[in-house]
């Protein structure tokens, strides 16, 4: 190391610890004492669902302790046997990365809402998750997302806010039609109301990924709108094979590879892999156009410079801002992983940390997404940030299988709003995100000239 680097690493790291006492001291009790509600438990309640928040946590956590691990059970959703949390960018990549030693935890609530078999998201490494994937990604090419997705996409949304006069409610109206108008007219899953589709995905997500505590009315709900979510698409398998329709859509092409004999493609095979890619995609792409809009609403400069990059057509900028705001407050702040054996992170570092058999792992990719020591600059908001920056959909072998089709959706669906002249928040509570205890936006309206 030379000199010059040695003083800039030292500077780095001296900063990082006096901006974590800051955080810790100051930012952290200011922001819970101005957090709605009354008394400290309420506040803080109210405190830990503001992404802003979460960030000043995790950077404290960087700080003093980026690799906490405490006994504390994560829930009961999934057994575990206590909790960590990693929180700098090396570390969240390395739990990421060690799919042997940090498992995926999904499996048995996978199982449930399948009524059986498991989904690849629920798997670990084996040759049925390359099977199953492999087979998707046969029936969902990466070039549909020019040819087919973006286009539908952009024309909706576009077609959704030209019909409103100066004012949208953006869940109900835009960010969940588009990708419930996905769900039917590429995956091929008709036969269900829209608003049906939404409700369900939405509940089964928060079964999967948010209902730590195993609550059992949700976990009622969820695998209730399973069972119906299941029947629809068996229906639409059948209908589609008793029509005799060629469509050329994801379904479509089950059909063609089930025609040919390849494994993992029976009428079964085709639902499990269809309910996946249905949860996957309506509450997420909803969640994240809403998230990244409510952040541009927050930095007037910035949606100032989003919407003079969609007025020149200039929709590599464009995207960079959807992106750069959605950093800010990702779907998830973090993944879960179970260690699946006793096992260290960081291994050779100071902050090398043991961690036993079963404990949750939570990798925080929100906090890796601002970690100093590997992002340049972390609290600015930057359109130039190079790709690798962002972990905004997962990382590694259970990245998004929807990547592509994210990275194309979000900006179609928020370009026609941003354009629109004088874009604001409604006054009061209607103009910020209301989600109903749920997690997930239900209500955002905003206005325009
Ligand atoms: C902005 C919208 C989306 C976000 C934020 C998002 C987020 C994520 C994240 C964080 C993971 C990794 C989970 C983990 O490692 O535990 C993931 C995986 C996955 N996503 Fe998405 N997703 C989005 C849209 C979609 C869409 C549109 C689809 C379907 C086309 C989809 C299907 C999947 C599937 C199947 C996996 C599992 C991949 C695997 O196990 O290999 N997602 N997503």
């Amino acid at each position: 190391m030379t000199v010059p680097n040695f003083v800039a690493v030292l500077v780095l790291r001296l900063r990082m610890i006096l901006d974590g006492i800051a955080a810790l001291f100051y930012r952290i009790p200011a922001a819970i004492l101005s957090a709605k509600g009354s008394g400290l438990k309420a506040k803080l309640a109210a405190a830990s669902q503001d992404p802003r928040f979460l960030r000043l946590a995790f950077r404290a956590l960087r700080a003093f302790l980026p690799n906490l691990r405490v006994r504390y059970k994560f829930g009961s959703a999934y057994p575990n046997n206590g909790t960590a949390l990693v929180t700098r960018h090396d570390d969240v990549i390395e739990v990421l990365d060690r799919n042997a030693d940090f498992e995926v935890v999904y499996e048995p609530r996978m199982r449930a809402i399948t009524g059986g078999e498991n989904f690849f998201l629920g798997m670990q490494d084996t040759a049925l998750y390359q099977r199953d994937v492999s087979n998707m990604r046969l029936a969902m090419r990466r070039d549909d997302v020019a040819a087919i997705v973006e286009p539908l996409a952009r024309r909706l949304a576009e077609k959704l806010v030209a019909e409103k006069a100066g004012r949208i409610d953006v869940p109900p109206e835009l960010s969940l039609p588009v990708p419930t108008a996905i769900v039917t007219d590429y995956f091929g899953v008709t036969g269900a109301p829209d608003g049906d589709l939404m409700h369900w995905a939405t509940l089964m997500f928060r079964y999967l990924f948010s209902d730590v505590r195993a609550d059992p009315v949700l976990d009622k709900d969820a695998l209730d709108a399973a069972a119906a979510c299941r029947s629809v698409i068996d229906a639409a398998i059948a209908k589609r094979k008793a029509s005799g329709e060629r469509k050329d859509d994801v379904l479509g092409r089950c059909l063609v590879m089930q025609a040919a004999g390849l494994p993992g493609m029976d009428d079964l095979g085709i639902r499990n892999n269809l309910i996946g890619l249905v949860i996957g995609a309506i509450p997420t792409i909803s969640k994240a156009a809403v998230q990244a809009l409510d952040q541009l609403l927050d930095r007037p400069e910035a949606l100032v410079s989003a919407e003079q990059a969609a007025h020149d057509g200039n929709d590599a900028l464009f995207a960079a801002h959807v992106f750069e705001a959605f950093r800010f407050n990702p779907v998830n702040p973090f993944k879960f992983r179970r260690a699946a054996r006793d096992t260290t992170i960081a291994a050779g570092h100071f902050r090398a940390r043991k961690i036993p058999k079963d404990t949750m792992v939570l990798a925080a990719n929100l906090s890796a997404m601002f970690d100093p020591l590997k992002i340049e600059a972390p609290e600015s908001f930057r359109t130039d940030r190079p790709w690798g920056d962002y972990m905004l959909w997962g990382y590694g072998l259970h990245g998004c299988f929807g990547a592509y089709i994210n990275a194309a959706v979000l900006p179609a669906i928020l370009k026609p709003l941003v354009m629109k002249p004088g874009l604001r928040r409604a006054a009061g509570e209607a103009g910020q995100i209301a989600t109903g205890g749920t997690g997930f936006p239900q209500h955002f309206v905003v206005e325009w000239e």
